[in-house]
């Protein structure tokens, strides 16, 4: 009986520690309100295409950390490009999004991230 209530615990307590992890790598900066909508538009992008490899909140993994990366990139065109037609390790999102989407998410990492 005791082993059976210590096992049921330690089963809750583990699904609790992975529920609330992976909760929190899931978790992509908030547009702050009032925003451009087009800003909401990349955070879904990004939630769907890019934080397997940058991170939720782009801090990085496989691919590199993204925040403050409009200081790499004076001209968002540039950036732009990155993304539409990769870049080594980067896949090309030029087939898989419209050129609006693609400007949306780099926006967002612009101006969100
Ligand atoms: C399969 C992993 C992967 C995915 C998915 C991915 N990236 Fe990347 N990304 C990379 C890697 C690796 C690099 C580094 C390329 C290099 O410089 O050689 C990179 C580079 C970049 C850069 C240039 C970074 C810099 O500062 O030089 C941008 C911008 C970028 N990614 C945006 C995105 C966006 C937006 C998405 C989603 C639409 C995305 N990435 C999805 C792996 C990925």
């Amino acid at each position: 009986m005791r082993s059976t209530r210590t096992l049921k615990k330690l089963a809750a307590l583990f699904l609790g520690v992975v529920l609330s992890a992976s909760a929190c790598s899931l978790k992509t900066p908030v547009v702050p309100e009032g925003a451009d909508s087009v800003l909401e538009e990349g955070r879904q992008i990004w939630g769907n295409a890019c934080v397997t490899c940058h991170g939720a909140g782009g801090g990085g993994g496989r691919g590199p950390a993204l925040k403050e990366s409009e200081n790499r990139y004076p001209e968002i065109a540039d950036q732009i490009q990155v993304v539409s037609e990769g870049l080594n390790g980067m896949p090309s999102f030029g087939s898989r999004f419209s050129a609006a989407e693609i400007e949306a998410v780099v926006r967002y990492i612009r101006e969100v991230i």
